[in-house]
């Protein structure tokens, strides 16, 4: 059996990848950051939840000390949406920094913190949850200025730190989920939340050591960067 980590697991896309992973038999440890949310109704003997604050060092180092020794899987998936300012003279400059903090430092410092339980002799695969607004390639509307950046940046991390992490036996995959309908997808969009989920667990499935570091997304298309 697998163990699994989640992050941002109490509502959205984490708690679909909780249910569909113990659905799949994997034992699951989840980080919530608040409140249990939709984790409180998927009590399962394999799964245990730790609180999680992926912008606080403190937060991080508790929950990677209570979690299981050995993990063949984390699934970064923690992320918030910015401030939907109207034009770039409204980019709140401590907010941005903020989601930056989020969204592409968070994930690093998860990985940092587990590294020594995912480092051994099978394969361990990291999925970092990042956007298609991510790609500067296909930036033609522009705004969302601090949530691409973030994710930007997220795909740089991850790209710098794949050769390393080969070495140890850990194959990273950078994710689009599509446009989801969550909270931060919003009602519009056209993508329900298990057939993402699905789509990118058949993604992991296809991940090795040689395609380690691709930007894929929940259909299995590639993505430019
Ligand atoms: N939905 C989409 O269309 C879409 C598209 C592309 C990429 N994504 C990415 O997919 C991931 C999940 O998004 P979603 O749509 O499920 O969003 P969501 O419904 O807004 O859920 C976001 C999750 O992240 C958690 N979170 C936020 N800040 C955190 C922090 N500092 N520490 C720990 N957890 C934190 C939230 O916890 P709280 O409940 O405590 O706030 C919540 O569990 C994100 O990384 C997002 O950028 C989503």
């Amino acid at each position: 059996m697998g163990v699994a980590v989640v992050t941002g697991a109490n509502r959205g896309l984490g708690a679909e990848w909780v249910h569909q992973l113990l659905e799949a038999g994997w034992k699951v440890y989840a980080g919530f950051r608040k409140d249990l949310g939709r984790l409180s109704v998927l009590e399962h003997q394999n799964l245990t939840v730790h609180q999680l604050d992926v912008v606080s060092n403190d937060s991080v180092q508790g929950f990677a000390e209570n979690a299981p020794e050995k993990i063949d899987l984390l699934i970064n998936n923690a992320g918030v949406a910015d401030g939907r300012w109207r034009n770039l003279t409204e980019i709140d400059d401590s907010w941005a920094l903020e989601v930056l903090d989020i969204n592409a430092l968070g994930p690093v410092r998860v990985v940092k913190a587990l590294y020594g339980k995912m480092n051994h002799d099978s394969l361990t695969k990291i999925a970092m949850v990042s956007s298609l607004m991510a790609s500067i390639d296909d930036c033609h509307i522009g705004r969302s200025y601090a949530y691409r950046a973030s994710k930007t940046a997220l795909n740089m991390f991850t790209v710098a730190m794949k050769k390393e992490a080969i070495e140890d036996n850990i194959a990273f995959v950078i994710l689009h989920p599509g446009w989801v309908k969550t909270d931060m997808g919003g009602d519009r969009a056209p993508v329900e939340i298990p057939d993402s989920i699905s789509g990118m667990r058949e993604v992991l499935e296809t991940r090795t050591l040689e395609n380690s570091g691709e930007f894929v997304q929940f259909d299995g298309a590639l993505l430019p960067w």
